[in-house]
């Protein structure tokens, strides 16, 4: 039988054509023609007020770490059960990172607990929206007015979702997106950083092009560029660009297909989480469900691990991520010592199932036909 791999990258047909049109334009750097498009894609799509393609999701976070003035002894509150690069952006620029747990009903950071870890040096919070679920928004968006803290959205996964109608990345100061192919729309590696505060959009710019005011120059605002702050070259070239463009073109297609897939799913493990053999997925009433990823929260690790080797005896592989980052090696010493139940929970139990836009209904039935058959022996 043919195997099921976890992700297949999806090619929406204009990929090469946009990429040679970029390469016979004459100019494949940076801030290129469909570096443009993208930016106003973006812009008129989901109304983001500054938009900057970044070469990754992790750039997008540094840059918002810079902006947010970021200092050694500042506090930035985290979510544990997230990627390394949600923290890291922050403790590169000497934060302290104090670590949240997540949710019972949603892997998204616990707002209820949120306030008691606010201390005078705290200076941002960074919500992960995971699985492109909204996390509770209003609670720390008002947490934020009150402490005057920055909000950073880590909206990675969270392209095409949205919170209370408003789409998820026009919610905090900053957001960072991530086009990884493994994401609902790819450029191989991408990413994306949001300014939804427009003043701080100039220096974005600075700290984009290496330090530089470049992009003022290009502009024709200054008749020479130089270096006027601290940046990176954070700017993907215009090739990747044109390969995500072609996939933004695609939106909708892409998300249509991908939810179809997600709620074929959900009606056929519903039994089983009725049942109480496995979690499904929750989606608040507040958010939306953008059908980046399907993932079922098992009885324990090992059942876990079991199901797992199961799936890929049948040929099908689903894999599982994240590991509590304040138990991670480097937090060894830095963690004040709190347990993050959920975190642990989240990472011992849950397991990502294959969803790609070439994903069959067929397909489907067979990861959830191989998923009964292991629990009916439980
Ligand atoms: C929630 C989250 N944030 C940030 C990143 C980093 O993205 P990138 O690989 O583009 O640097 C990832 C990567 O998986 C992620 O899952």
């Amino acid at each position: 039988m043919n195997p099921i791999p976890f992700n297949k990258p999806l090619l929406t047909g204009h990929e090469l054509d946009y990429i040679r049109e970029a390469i016979e334009s004459g100019k494949i750097s940076g801030n290129g023609m469909f570096t443009k498009k993208c930016h106003e894609f973006f812009k008129s799509r989901f109304d983001f007020s500054g938009t900057l393609l970044t070469s990754s999701c992790t750039d997008a976070l540094e840059m918002a770490a810079i902006l947010a003035d970021i200092k050694p002894g500042d506090e930035v509150i985290v979510p544990s059960f997230t990627f390394v690069s949600t923290a890291n952006a922050f403790a590169l620029r000497g934060a302290k990172i104090v670590f949240a747990d997540s949710e019972a009903d949603t892997p998204n950071i616990d707002c209820t607990g949120l306030e008691k870890l606010i201390t005078k040096r705290t200076k941002a919070i960074v919500p992960v929206h995971y699985a492109g679920v909204a996390c509770d928004m209003d609670t720390i968006s008002e947490l934020a007015r009150e402490y005057k803290l920055y909000v950073v959205e880590d909206a990675a996964q969270a392209i095409d979702s949205f919170y209370k109608g408003k789409p998820l990345g026009s919610l905090g100061h900053f957001s960072a997106f991530l086009f990884h192919e493994t994401k609902n729309i790819i450029s191989g590696e991408g990413g994306m950083l949001v300014v939804n505060d427009l003043p701080y959009m100039n220096r974005a710019e600075i700290v984009w092009e290496k330090g530089t005011n470049r992009s003022a120059f290009w502009r024709g605002e200054v008749d020479k560029y130089g270096w006027v702050d601290i940046g990176s070259s954070f700017l993907p070239s215009d090739v990747t660009a044109a390969f995500l463009y072609a996939q933004l073109e695609h939106l909708d297609q892409i998300q249509a297909q991908r939810r179809a897939l997600w709620e074929k799913y959900y009606k056929l493990l519903e039994p089983l989480g009725a049942e109480g053999k496995v979690r499904l997925p929750f989606v608040p009433d507040y958010a939306t469900n953008n059908a980046h990823m399907f993932y079922l929260i098992c009885g324990s690790l090992d059942e876990r691990n079991e199901l797992i080797a199961h799936l890929k005896s049948h040929g099908i592989y689903a894999v599982f991520h994240y590991l509590s980052l304040h138990k991670s090696p480097f937090n060894q010493g830095k963690h004040d010592g709190r347990e993050l139940p959920w975190s642990d929970l989240y990472t011992d139990r849950l397991v990502r199932l294959p969803l790609f836009y070439e994903l069959s209904e067929q397909d489907v039935n067979r990861v959830t036909d191989a998923i009964s058959a292991f629990y009916a022996k439980r």
